[in-house]
């Protein structure tokens, strides 16, 4: 692979089990490439069932005594790790955009978002408080929290950094160990943080990382052992259920983070400059591959036209490219059948009549690339509407009342984020009450940080990750009944 880094050794590509770097037990490796060029970029080892029982035998091994660490000590390795990754940020964004295909710029502004989440709940973990419940004069009933046990993690190529440290950190901080399944399309990244994560001093089996192309062997694995006490995932719905599935036999705590199809709803009362720069960003950001993309553009009848027309020009600017040409500001999609995907979604809106504004078809450059477009004369029968399009197509349907607004948002089996554009203050209220998802944007898509409680409703999952409530997801409930005072 063509990549000066300024420290070779972030490029692993053996598994990473109770603080070793090896490879598979049947010596299989699988390809990890480029979606922008398709060029071969490494060889992984892929592991299987064997390797994932060997993680989670040392993984629990290692929580006895880092649980019974004092807060403060947890604490200082996750600070360490976070200082390690911002001390490698350029390396890790490379990494990033050379096996994921996003901009540099992203990869950079991923790369800090999640060492955030290191950083915050390497705080948030020395403020896991208990309870004194009433009591009686001979009896005190008092809750402890106690670490929920060892974490298994499935996560996904879209953020191939966040999206483990989202997991990892406070998984970590209330004492939990975790072993991880990265996506097999960005393996690189995930092994990049395992060995800062050796280098900062996190001790052998909390963190094991299991690059794999066998997903069923890995996951059954994480599934069925009783060892295992909690699975989080993000990625899609059907996975997401097979998941919880094969949970419920050993009665696993779960948190899912699945698809998403997020409306912006934008009132003819918007500012309409504030709601185009928002819509933008949040459909086009990693090349629309977020679970919470703006999949579906709701605009009112009275600015409709006027919204299509300046959205297309702000379109028209954006420059499709190589993720490491200092002009791009949009990268390719992550595969082949990605692309097959989008297009078919495209392809029959049109044959339902829908328009074309702009894009529309599959770019000249090749590869995972994808124009970028806006489609018109869209309804409610288009898989458009129905399913999450992960990819730089936006629809924008129209709306008259705000009671259609509200029935359009809720007419899906999804319920991960939505947007509102509006200045009117009881309407705000109306409907970010009224549409059911698990985070509302008002006048605002930038809504992702470590300190919000991230997750959906519905069919876009459970649980909710960073923030104070990211924490409660890695923690037991204990009742003790002080009896005989
Ligand atoms: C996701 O797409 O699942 C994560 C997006 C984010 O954290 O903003």
């Amino acid at each position: 692979m063509k990549l000066a880094l300024n420290d070779s050794s972030l490029l692993q590509t053996q598994a990473f089990i109770n603080g070793e770097w090896v490879d598979g037990s049947k010596g299989e490796t699988f390809a990890v490439t480029n979606p922008a060029t398709g060029e071969l970029l490494a060889n992984v080892a892929s592991v299987g069932q064997a390797e994932t029982a060997q993680a989670i035998d040392a993984a629990e091994v290692a929580m006895k005594s880092w649980k019974a660490l004092p807060p403060a000590k947890r604490s200082e390795v996750l600070e360490c790790w976070h200082g390690l990754i911002i001390d490698n940020i350029d390396d890790l964004a490379a990494i990033m955009t050379i096996e994921q295909g996003k901009p540099l710029f992203e990869s950079k502004g991923e790369v800090m978002y999640g060492a955030s989440y290191l950083k915050w709940f390497a705080e948030e973990g020395k403020r896991i408080y208990g309870d004194v419940l009433p009591s009686t004069a001979d009896r005190r009933s008092i809750v402890i929290r106690q670490p929920v046990g060892v974490v298994a993690a499935i996560t996904p190529w879209n953020f191939p950094n966040a999206m483990i440290t989202r997991k990892a950190a406070p998984a970590l901080a209330a004492g939990c160990a975790i072993v991880l399944k990265p996506a097999a399309e960005t393996p690189l990244s995930a092994l990049a943080l395992a060995e800062l994560a050796k280098r900062a001093g996190l001790p052998n089996g909390l963190f094991s990382v299991l690059p794999s192309a066998d997903a069923p062997a890995v996951g059954g694995e994480m599934t069925a052992n009783v060892k295992v006490k909690k699975l989080t995932f993000t990625g899609s719905t059907p996975v997401g259920k097979l998941l919880m599935k094969q949970c419920a036999d050993t009665v696993k705590r779960t948190s899912m983070e699945l698809g998403g199809n997020a409306p912006v709803i934008i009132f003819d009362d918007a500012d309409i400059d504030e709601a185009i720069k928002g819509a933008l960003i949040s459909k086009y950001r990693n090349s629309g591959q977020t679970c919470i993309c703006a999949n579906r553009l709701l605009v009112q009848e009275g600015i409709y036209d006027a919204f299509v027309e300046k959205f297309a020009a702000a379109v028209k600017e954006f420059k499709l490219g190589y993720g490491f040409d200092g002009d791009t500001t949009h990268g390719p999609v992550i595969t082949a059948k990605a692309l097959t995907d989008i297009d078919t979604k495209v392809r029959n809106a049109v044959e339902q009549g829908a328009n074309v504004v702009i894009g529309g078809k599959p770019s000249e450059l090749g590869h995972g690339f994808y124009e970028p477009t806006i489609l018109t004369n869209v309804n409610d029968t288009m898989s458009v509407f129905r399913e999450e399009i992960f990819g730089p197509v936006a629809p924008v349907f129209k709306f008259a009342t705000e009671e259609e607004a509200i029935s359009m948002a809720n007419d899906t089996e999804f319920g991960l984020a939505a947007y509102v554009y509006t200045q009117n203050i009881g309407r705000i209220w109306r409907v970010s009450e009224g549409i059911e998802y698990g985070m509302v944007g008002v006048n605002e898509t930038a809504i992702s940080s470590e300190v919000i409680p991230f997750g959906g409703v519905k069919e876009s999952g459970q649980g909710r990750e960073g923030s104070k409530y990211g924490l409660e997801d890695y923690l037991e409930t204990k009742y003790i009944c002080m009896g005989g005072l």
